[in-house]
């Protein structure tokens, strides 16, 4: 089985990104053949300072290997490195209905938020099909925010077998429902545009002050609580072992807690969490050349699957 996925190198990763993409992807380079990327063309729609841009992209690509991806395992490249997606692009763009692009949430959400209407942020989802359709990857593993782009890809890849004889492998998404929304500290989606994240690889008592700040009802310390519909809990339930989260869901539903104590034992937990990646992420940051050589590597065995499957695409629509 393939997997393929993306993030953009847009700013500093946060436990919503953490959860919500990056945890299912680096589960499944064990169960498969994966492909991770950093998706520097994707960048372009909305970073247009070159250097930060290169920053972001060398940031992106410690926060994955301090978390755990294996270069051993998993194909881990900078998406521009693999230019055959441009080509595919074009391609797939020919057969791509306007009205299937006119009717993707992101380009409204985006634009509404001041983004500027470009034609590359319109035609972001045809750059993201052919990221997935260039090494043929079975599944998809994204926040529920993409599954929309998914199937973009689905529709796409239909559409070309169909008007030009089999050439991809028709994707399938995997959104994790039990965490296909983390919420942020003040219970919105957590996001980098919402000013409402923790960021994993931030300072430490920032982090702190940032759980400190997380938004709960006003409930009394001695009233009986409900951690099923709590900000702090949701996110403990997401670091806390099974044991630590039912000792705390007790403590709710007992009365005589206040959530400054849930937000204690949420700071603890992420901090035993993230404290031992911190650090294997400085000792990364201190040996560039590895860093480069992995991406390198990344990039060479991405370029063969996508260098493949152009081959066939150019032959099927009469370019060879
Ligand atoms: P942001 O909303 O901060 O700009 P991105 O859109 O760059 O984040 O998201 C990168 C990846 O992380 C995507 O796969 C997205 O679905 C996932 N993701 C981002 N925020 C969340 C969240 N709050 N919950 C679950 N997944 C998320
Ligand atoms: N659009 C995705 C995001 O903003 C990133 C991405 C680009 C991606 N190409 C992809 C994700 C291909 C999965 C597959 O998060």
């Amino acid at each position: 089985m393939r997997i393929l996925s993306g993030i953009q190198p847009t700013g500093k990763l946060h436990l919503g990104n953490y959860f919500g993409m990056m945890r299912p992807v680096l589960e499944l380079q064990d169960q498969g053949e994966a492909f991770i990327f950093i998706a520097n063309y994707h960048a372009l729609t909305t970073i247009s300072d070159a250097n930060e841009l290169r920053q972001n992209s060398l940031d992106v690509a410690l926060d994955f290997l301090a978390c755990g991806l294996d270069p051993k395992k998993a194909a881990f490249y900078r998406q521009s490195d693999v230019p055959e997606v441009t080509e595919l692009t074009w391609m797939l763009s020919t057969l791509t209905p306007m009205g299937l692009l006119e009717r993707c949430h992101s380009y409204k959400d985006k634009t509404a938020r001041g983004i500027a209407a470009s034609h590359g942020l319109f035609a972001y989802p045809v750059l993201m099909t052919a990221d997935i359709l260039a090494v043929q990857s079975d599944l998809v593993p994204v926040g529920r925010d993409q599954k929309q782009h998914i199937e973009v890809a689905r529709d796409l890849a239909i559409k070309f077998n169909n008007q030009y004889g089999t050439v991809f492998k028709v994707p399938e998404a995997d959104i994790r429902e039990e965490v296909a929304v983390v919420p942020g500290i003040d219970g919105q989606k957590m996001s980098k545009s919402y000013n409402n994240t923790i960021e994993i690889f931030g300072n430490a008592k920032e982090a702190k002050k940032r759980i400190m700040r997380i938004v709960t009802d006003s409930k009394t310390v001695e009233d009986v609580k409900d951690p099923d519909t709590c900000n702090i809990f949701a996110l403990y339930r997401l670091l806390a072992s099974p044991e630590q989260q039912a000792e705390l869901a007790a403590k709710y539903r007992a009365g005589g807690m206040g959530y400054g104590e849930a937000k204690k034992a949420l700071a603890e937990s992420f901090e035993s969490h993230f404290a031992p990646l911190r650090e294997k992420r400085e000792a990364l940051a201190g040996d560039r050349d590895y860093v480069e050589d992995v991406l390198r590597d990344g990039a060479q065995r991405a370029r063969k699957e996508a260098a493949a499957t152009l081959q066939r695409a150019r032959q099927a629509v009469g370019l060879e």
